[in-house]
Parts: C-alpha cells; sequence; structure tokens
C-alpha cells in the first residue's frame, strides 16, 4: 500500500488515468433518473446506458469506453435500502467506476487491467485478494466458466479462486436483457491475526464487513428473454463496476465506507450537529450512517431533476428522505429539519467530480428542508393518534396490527417505529394483522400495475426506427418488431417502425396518438414512448399482415395543439427569465394538446404583476409571428455558445436540435409552431408552489385559450343580466355586498332585541314545582339561538330547570338546562333526562349533568316532551 493514503479524488482520477492509458474513451456518469425506460426508474449499473450497444440495436461510437457512474440502488431487482447503514458497506447511491468493451477486447484484457490497476497502480496487496469465476448452471446448461479461471490461475495461486453459483457469478442487469457469467475481486482488509483464524476463502460472499466485493468483471454474452431463456448475442462484450466507495475504504486503511473521506466530513457534521458523538453506540451509528447515505442519494436524484413526489420516482426519492428523517428523529433525537443544514458539506465534498450539486444547491437545500418539516409534522399527528389509540385500549397489551398498518399507511410510520413506541409502554404490536395488510397493500398495487410483455418479435434488422414526424404526419412504414403486452387482463401490442411520423413522449412533450392503416382496416395508436432507441407505438391490436405496408397517421389536431403549447412554454421559460432573473430555471414541464405546466426554481410567489408581465411578454411575441428557427444537428458545444439552454438530468448527444424563436434559444426535440402566430393567445390559469422554491405555471393556449376568456365574459354577461346591465358592473357588485353586510348586521340586532323579549317573557312565565324555578315553553327558533337563550336564563334565575323546545325545517330540538345546585343537591341530571324525553319526539341526545340536548323528527311531540320533563322534578 502506498505510504500516504490516495484520497476520493485522487482515486477517481487514477482509475480513469489508467484506462485512458489503455486506449478508453472517457465518458460522463449518466443522468442517475431514467427517463426513457419504462422498466427502470434509477440507473442502477454503470452499464444501463449502453444497453442498446450490448444488444446489438446501436452501434458503439468507441469500441473501448470508461467513466464513473452515479447509480442508485433502491427499487427493482437490485434494491440495497433496508441494508444501507445497518452494515458498513451498502449505500443507496453509489459510483460505480467502469469499463467497457463493445465487442472489442474480453476476458483476458478485462482480467489482466483489472489486476493491474489494483495491484501495481493502486498498491493493494495480492495477499489482500480473492477472485471467483462461474461454476456453471444445470438449468440454464451453462457450462463452468473454465476460461476464466485459467486466466486467473497465471496470476494468483488455484486457492484464491473460487468458484461461485449462478446466484453470485452470473450477472444479470433485471428480469430481462443483457447478461453473462462474471468474476469478481475480493479483498479481505481483516487484521492479521483474525486472517490466521479463518482463511479469506472461507468468508467469500458469506456477508462479512470485511471479506468484500470490490470489483464486478461481466462478461456480457446472452440476452434473457422475456420467457426466460437464454439467447446468445451477436457480439461478446465487457461490464466492469468497481465499488467506488468500497475501494476507497480499502485503498485507505478503513473497516467500513463510512470512515473515509467521503463519508466522514458529513458524519462529523450529524455529530456536531446532534452532539452525538460517532461510535459511540449501534444505534447511534446506523442512523448517522443512514442519513449520511440517503443525504448523498437525495441531493443527487434532485440535481438531476428528480423532485420527492407521491408517485413514481419521485415517490422513492420521498422515501428515502424520510427513512433518513425518522432516523434522525428516532435515535439522534432530532425533532426539527436539520438535514438540509448538512448539505454545504456534502456540496463541497463532491462538487469536484459533480458540478451539478453545487449550481442546485440552494433549490436542493429548499427542497430537503420542506421535505423533512413535512414529514416531521405528519410524525406528530402519527404520534398523537398512537397515543390517543393506547389511551383507549384498557387493559389490553396488544396494538392491534390493522392500527400499526393504518399508521404506517397514513402516516409513513415504519413498523420498526411503532413497536419501539409500544415497547416503551410495555405493549407488543400484533405483526401477524400488520403483514396481513401490508400484503395486501402490496397485492393491490401489484394488480393495478401489472404490464406483462412478452418478447419482441423481430420482422427486420431495419430498426433505426427514425422519427420522421417534424416534417410530416403521415408515411407508408414496415414494423420491424413487435410484441404482445397484458394490460389488466387485456392484449394490446407495441409496434416498432422502420421509420415513423409519430413524436415519442420526451421533453415533457407526450406522445403522439393516432392510428395505422392496412388494407382498409384502422387499428388506435394510442400513445408513442421511447425505450433506449427504440420509438414503440401502443397498438389496440396487430395489423392482419404485421410485415406488409402500413400508412402511419399521426392525430393532426392533438399535435398541433401540443405544438402550440410547446412553443409557448419556450417563450414562457423567457419571459420568466426576463421577468424573474435568470435563476428561474426549468425544474419540469408538461406539454400536451390541453394545455402546458412549467417548473421552474423560484424562491416565493408571484405577484399578480409578474404573472401579468410574464402573460403580457409571451403573448406580445406571440403577435410578432416569430419564426421558428430551427437547427437539427448543431454540435453541442456551437449550441452551448449560442446560449442554448441545457438541462440537467437531460442526456444530450454530441449533435443536438436548437429551436430557436428570437431570444429563446433551446435544445430541444419537440415539435414546435412554424410561426409564434400559430400561438393564437396565452393564458395563465394558475401559479402554486410544488416544493419549496419550486412554482407551477400552468397555461393554456390558441383554442383552449379563446374558449376560456368566452367563458370568463359570459359569466360576467349573467352577473351583468341579473343585475340588470349597470354601468359599472364591479361597483354594483361591490354596492350588492355593503347592502348584504349591512342587512346581516341588522338581523343580528334584530335577533338579538328578539331574543332578549323572548328571555323577558319566558322569566315571567317562571312557575314553582317542588320548589324548582320551572321553565317549559316551545319557541321555534334556531338551535344555536336556543342553546344561547338557555344559558342566558341560567344567568339570570337561580335554582332553575328550563326545557325549552323548538321546530326548525320539520325537524324537533329540545334544550335542558339545570342550575348547579339542583345537580348537587338534587341529583337531577340534563343528560340522563334528555335521552328518555327525547323519545317522544323521535329522537334522541345526551349531554351533561347540567346542560344537555337532543334533535328528533317529530316535532308534534314537542309539548310532550316537555310536560314529561315537568313531572319528573315534580
Ligand atoms: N454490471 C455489473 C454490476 O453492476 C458490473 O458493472 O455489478
Amino acid at each position: 500500500m502506498m505510504e500516504r493514503a490516495m484520497d476520493a479524488g485522487q482515486i477517481r482520477d487514477a482509475f480513469l488515468q489508467f484506462f485512458r492509458t489503455k486506449g478508453h474513451q472517457i465518458v460522463p456518469s449518466a443522468p442517475m433518473v431514467i427517463k426513457d425506460d419504462p422498466t427502470l426508474m434509477f440507473t442502477n449499473a454503470g452499464m444501463n446506458q449502453f444497453k442498446e450497444i450490448f444488444l446489438g440495436h446501436s452501434s458503439a461510437k468507441y469500441t473501448r469506453v470508461a467513466n464513473i457512474q452515479k447509480c442508485l440502488r433502491v427499487s427493482g431487482k437490485h434494491n440495497d435500502l433496508e441494508e444501507v447503514g445497518i452494515d458498513t458497506y451498502h449505500h443507496t447511491m453509489f459510483e460505480m467506476l467502469g469499463n467497457w468493451s463493445f465487442g472489442d477486447y474480453f476476458k483476458t484484457e478485462a482480467i489482466e487491467w483489472a489486476w493491474e490497476l489494483l495491484t501495481v497502480v493502486l498498491g493493494i496487496s495480492k495477499d489482500d485478494l480473492y477472485v471467483t469465476v462461474f461454476a456453471g448452471d444445470e438449468p440454464d446448461s451453462l457450462p463452468a466458466d473454465t476460461e476464466s479461471f485459467n486466466l486467473w490461475k497465471n496470476i494468483i495461486g488455484e486457492d484464491r479462486i473460487i468458484f461461485g453459483s449462478q446466484k453470485d457469478n452470473f450477472w444479470e442487469m433485471g428480469d430481462t436483457g443483457p447478461c453473462g457469467p462474471c468474476s469478481e475481486i475480493h479483498a479481505d482488509i481483516r487484521s492479521r491475526d483474525e486472517k490466521i483464524v479463518t482463511p479469506g476463502r472461507e468468508l467469500i460472499n458469506m456477508g462479512h464487513p470485511q471479506v468484500i466485493e470490490i470489483w464486478n468483471l461481466v462478461f456480457i454474452e446472452y440476452n434473457r428473454s422475456a420467457d426466460g431463456h437464454l439467447e446468445p448475442l451477436p457480439q461478446k462484450h465487457i461490464d466492469t463496476g468497481m465499488g467506488f466507495e468500497r475501494l476507497c475504504m480499502v485503498l485507505q486503511g478503513k473497516k467500513s465506507n463510512y470512515d473515509t473521506d467521503i463519508f466522514q466530513p458529513v458524519i462529523s457534521e450529524i455529530s456536531k450537529v446532534t452532539s452525538i458523538h460517532y461510535g459511540d453506540t449501534f444505534q447511534h451509528d446506523v442512523a448517522m450512517r443512514v442519513i449520511a447515505d440517503h443525504l448523498r442519494a437525495v441531493a443527487f436524484a434532485i440535481a438531476d431533476g428528480q423532485l420527492p413526489s407521491n408517485t413514481g420516482a419521485g415517490y422513492v426519492i420521498r422515501r428515502i428522505l424520510r427513512r433518513a428523517v425518522r432516523y434522525g428523529f428516532t435515535f439522534l433525537n432530532q425533532k426539527e429539519p436539520f438535514i438540509h443544514e448538512l448539505l454545504p458539506i456534502l456540496v463541497s465534498r463532491m462538487k469536484a467530480a459533480f458540478p451539478e450539486l453545487a449550481r442546485q444547491q440552494d433549490m436542493i437545500r429548499k427542497v430537503i428542508a420542506e421535505e423533512e418539516l413535512s414529514f416531521l409534522r405528519t410524525l406528530a399527528f402519527g404520534i398523537k393518534r398512537f397515543e390517543q389509540y393506547v389511551a383507549a385500549m384498557g387493559g389490553n397489551k396488544t396494538i392491534e396490527g390493522i392500527f400499526a398498518f393504518d399508521l404506517f399507511d397514513t402516516y409513513g410510520f415504519p413498523i420498526d417505529l411503532t413497536q419501539l413506541m409500544a415497547k416503551e409502554l410495555g405493549l407488543t404490536v400484533d405483526m401477524e394483522g400488520f403483514s396481513k395488510g401490508m400484503n395486501e397493500q402490496k397485492e393491490r398495487s401489484r394488480q393495478a400495475a401489472v404490464i406483462d410483455s412478452g418478447d419482441w418479435i423481430i420482422l427486420s434488422g431495419n430498426d433505426g426506427g427514425a422519427f420522421i414526424g417534424y416534417d410530416i404526419l403521415q408515411a407508408t412504414v414496415r414494423i420491424t418488431r413487435y410484441r404482445k403486452v397484458t394490460v389488466k387482463n387485456e392484449e394490446k401490442y407495441q409496434l416498432v417502425f422502420d421509420k415513423t411520423p409519430f413524436y415519442p413522449e420526451s421533453g415533457g412533450q407526450i406522445g403522439d396518438k393516432g392510428y395505422i392503416e392496412q388494407n382498409g382496416e384502422k387499428i388506435l395508436i394510442t400513445d408513442t414512448k421511447k425505450e433506449h432507441n427504440l420509438i414503440v407505438h401502443y397498438a389496440d391490436k396487430l395489423p392482419a399482415e404485421p410485415s406488409h405496408d402500413i400508412i402511419a397517421v399521426v392525430d393532426q389536431v392533438s399535435r398541433t395543439l401540443a405544438a402550440c403549447n410547446h412553443s409557448a412554454t419556450h417563450l414562457l421559460h423567457n419571459a420568466l427569465r426576463e421577468v424573474l432573473g435568470k435563476f428561474a430555471e426549468q425544474k419540469g414541464s408538461f406539454v400536451g394538446p390541453t394545455h402546458l405546466r412549467f417548473d421552474f426554481s423560484h424562491y416565493q410567489k408571484l405577484s399578480n404583476e409578474e404573472l401579468a408581465r410574464v402573460e403580457a411578454l409571451v403573448n406580445q411575441k406571440i403577435r410578432q409571428n416569430i419564426t421558428l428557427d430551427e437547427k437539427r444537428t448543431v454540435p453541442i458545444h456551437e449550441a452551448l455558445a449560442l446560449g442554448a439552454i441545457a438541462f440537467f438530468g437531460e442526456k444530450y448527444g454530441d449533435q443536438v436540435r436548437v429551436i430557436r424563436f428570437d431570444n429563446s434559444i433551446e435544445l430541444c426535440g419537440g415539435t414546435h409552431v412554424t410561426a409564434t402566430g400559430q400561438i393564437g393567445l396565452f393564458k395563465i390559469i394558475s401559479e402554486s408552489a410544488i416544493a419549496a422554491g419550486i412554482r407551477r405555471i400552468e397555461a393554456i393556449t390558441a383554442d383552449r385559450a379563446e374558449a376560456y376568456i368566452n367563458s370568463q365574459i359570459q359569466i360576467i354577461d349573467e352577473i351583468k343580466n341579473l343585475l340588470k346591465n349597470p354601468g359599472d358592473v364591479v361597483k354594483s357588485v361591490s354596492n350588492l355586498l355593503d347592502e348584504n353586510l349591512a342587512l346581516q348586521k341588522q338581523i343580528e340586532k334584530y335577533n338579538k332585541k328578539r331574543l332578549e323579549d323572548i328571555k323577558k317573557q319566558l322569566i315571567d312565565q317562571v312557575r314553582q314545582i317542588s320548589g324548582v324555578n320551572f321553565i317549559g315553553a316551545r319557541i321555534d327558533i334556531e338551535p344555536a339561538a336556543l342553546k344561547d337563550l338557555v344559558f342566558d336564563l341560567r344567568n339570570s334565575i337561580e335554582n332553575m330547570v328550563v326545557v325549552l323546545g323548538s321546530e326548525n325545517n320539520g325537524k324537533a330540538n329540545l334544550t335542558i338546562m339545570i342550575s348547579d345546585n339542583l345537580v348537587k343537591e338534587r341529583g337531577l341530571h340534563a343528560g340522563t333526562m334528555i335521552r328518555e324525553v327525547s323519545k317522544e319526539i323521535s329522537g334522541g341526545g345526551g349531554g351533561q349533568a347540567h346542560y344537555a340536548s337532543a334533535g328528533g323528527n317529530d316535532p308534534v311531540g314537542i309539548n310532550r316532551a316537555i310536560q314529561k320533563v315537568e313531572q319528573m322534578i315534580s
């Protein structure tokens, strides 16, 4: 090992430099949040972005590539979430160092170079390393990987080579897709004494925190198809992935990833904020690791454009952050938001390798702070619910599973938190009932999400599928591949064409709809989406002759309206930057035929004046009828030099399309109007907050905007008609409101006076019954007034029983009021009495000893009820 340990930045550089010298092109990390693959939410391996190259669907620009990929393993096949923090070497987000060969070098170089980098360049002792190779598998008829075994034998002793099972030594990206046998390199970083007691080879893949896999060399040779069988690929490829955090641990001589310079600064800050020392107790350490890890995952996801939300990828991010908040809350006693305060430390450590974090630091901090606050509020509500529940449990010692599940479902209480709170009170939780609730919910969401895709049936190799819809909306095309999908028990088809006028959903714009036609049969296309490089059309049916020509026709009306909204979105973006400043950056958008939605960073609500200025600016540009300046293929550096706006989290190629309307210049693949005049009219219909520091504007254009304005005018016309066409309609409405208020006041005054009179009359009617001042009367006033009246009487008359009845809208009400001395001395109870006498009005009620009320359906019985009260005290 080197004299002075390398820091994280030096290790990244050493890796990239090594592969540069081996002829590799260094490429940037793909965004962590995936936008064009319905089967995957987040990048979970470095190879995701190269999947289509492995499968032979697209050709590689460079045959040797290396990079550092931001990965997130929190959903789907690779999900480490629950392990994170408990152990010292799993993460939600991690950096994966990878080198790739696309049909170029194979096992020999991959193995030799990996060894050279680790042992020669980075100086890891050969005695600390072990390797695994694939032992073969019967059901898949796969032979043992003797080729790798022999290659390794030339490098290390046989006693350091371990044959592994399909589970450990056959890497698959998901249920389907490119895969192949793999050879892992493991490091044993235990002490000399421990190594003497138990040889490292016995601990490989056994979950030992200091005998861990650091690098996985995958020999991609197959595609796993939807029916489960393995198809050999046309070419063989190399996909390697090394866990950066683990490598740092080994090179820095640490025993935990969290002790490296990647995490320590954040952990120290957590210690400072919480005044709890890292290393004191297991529980504290787990909580600190969870927070340090999750902060990183959430910050990177937000930087890549994924805000926390209630669905899909946004929900996964929200859950990660909530897990961190909850650990802080329960184990570090943090009842106020604090995780966002750790962000500056994280950013300062990471910004050299990932500048996107620094640029968006302020926005990320606000979003995290807001999320923390709202979840802490939810936790507080949940705790209150828990306390109420426990108070009503009586002698019962078991919390029902269904209640624990409700806490989880409604308040996001993980079951261990409920168990912990229960334990503190000497209670237990019915775990069987809880699991039942969980399983039922899982089943419900599984049912809702079932989309069963069959394998692609390939009809022709010409899968280019170029989009030709910028210029035409109809074309004669051929299906190159199709597959059957079952959605909620209905059979549908997904089709790929050799070329297509259908715009696939991307850049916020929804996919085109339309139809295809063959021999007079029209089949609906309900949506169009991108799946990697393929444009997939969602069809109700397969044409009768799938290999013959079909006519593909895009729904022109929807497309034109979507184009109006898309161009308007660009104008809106530009106007916002002009009115609010250039920090009003796009954070998301939706562009459809009906409306547009635009999310952007801004710290406060827009004033009416700002909104009016933005709207006016957009409409000005519309009236100027600016011609679209579209450049389909511009080298990205030229486009950026022009001042074109690009977005974080978007993947751009070397050549980009630039859309320009006057001074609005954006990199954009969407469809647009040929001149802004076509948009007709732009109208903002709402402005709101969707997260801290993120605002949303919803707007409409073209005929929708016209219809909206007309409907507003119609409402005004109707108001004018009602008011008999006054000269100044606003003044008239305002006068009406003033008059209304004055009348209301008069009515209140009148009612007050009336109640005074009634009260006087009632006082005159007091009768002495068995030594009690008794009033019994029917007065038809509102129940609320009835209540006020009896309380008023109570202050005026001593030693009193009052029973009042009233009829209101066909319903009967009764009220009984008893002076406190009678409650005490004579044991009278208004609640008990009213329960009895309310039978007379076919109703029920109750209350306290001195005051009770009841309602019923039979006003005829009011007088009988009053008499009954009188009898009760006689
Ligand atoms: N695809 C492999 C992995 O993710 C190696 O990069 O482990």
